[in-house]
């Protein structure tokens, strides 16, 4: 049985403390604000996925080194021989590892792409390293968007692939960022196996940084943000940004 559930960004609840809350009348401070604490947990979230994704390796190929030492010692050729191979195929995963977090962090060229080129040539990055088909449509053309809107369009799409990467077990993610009067939708959709949204929104987990950033950056432009999800048969997240001409 399939499970299905929205929920608008008001819905969820914000971390912002008591003593800040005079100063968040001026929309300006607010502002500067949301982008201070998107800035921290991007560090916070840089700092935990160098240990996640890179930390336990380089110990597991520390460990390795030593049992090879011992195997060696001990006149054991064949066996230091797959030690070896199985530390190359470890180097070659870090590296790969390695590779997309430089990717993700990489500024993006806007001044001279624009937003659609800019996405284009991170989705086939994003397909050699990843078996994901992505089909990204858009009507923008050579229209310039204010930077800010594009970096965070842009920081969106990049949470919202990685996510499609890393949980749905997707084939196809759909992307389209059209413009029409003035609005702005970013439609991301892919094929994989859902997850439960309220259940995620009903328990928060301070660990899970992702879709709280986004939101924090739809947020900020004074967007709207939707999620949608169907177990078993994918996830669908939307952005509005109105008022754009
Ligand atoms: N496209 C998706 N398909 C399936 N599940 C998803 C998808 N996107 C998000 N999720 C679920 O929503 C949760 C929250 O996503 P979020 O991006 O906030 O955190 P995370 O990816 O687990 O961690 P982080 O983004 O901080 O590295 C995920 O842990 C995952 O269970
Ligand atoms: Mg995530």
């Amino acid at each position: 049985m399939s499970k299905r559930s929205k929920v608008k960004p008001r819905d969820i609840p914000k971390k912002i403390p008591d003593e800040t809350q005079e100063a968040l009348a001026d929309p300006a401070k607010v502002f500067y604000h949301k982008a201070l604490m998107v800035q921290e947990e991007e560090k916070k979230r840089i700092s935990r996925d160098l240990h996640d994704e890179t930390g336990q390796i380089v110990i597991a190929l520390g460990a390795l080194l030593n049992v090879m030492e011992k195997e060696l010692k001990d006149g054991n050729t064949q066996k230091t021989l797959e030690i070896i191979e199985e530390s190359r195929e470890m180097i070659k995963e870090i590296a790969g590892r390695m590779k997309a977090m430089a990717l993700n962090l990489r500024p993006p060229e806007f001044d001279i792409l624009g937003l659609p080129a800019v996405l284009r040539e991170y989705f086939s990055q994003c397909t050699k390293l990843h078996p994901l088909k992505i089909e990204f449509n858009e009507n923008l053309k050579d229209r310039k968007l204010e930077e800010n809107i594009e970096i965070a369009l842009y920081r969106i799409v990049q949470e919202a692939v990685y996510n499609i990467q890393k949980h749905s077990m997707a084939t196809t993610a759909k992307i389209g960022l059209i413009i029409d009067n003035g609005e702005l939708s970013l439609l991301i959709e892919d094929n994989g196996k859902g997850f439960n949204v309220e259940e995620y929104y009903a328990n928060p987990d301070p660990t899970k940084m992702g879709l709280r950033g986004v939101r924090e950056r739809v947020d900020m432009l004074n967007g709207v943000f939707f999620i949608e999800s169907t177990l078993g048969k994918g996830t669908k997240l939307k952005i509005v940004l109105s008022s754009l001409l």
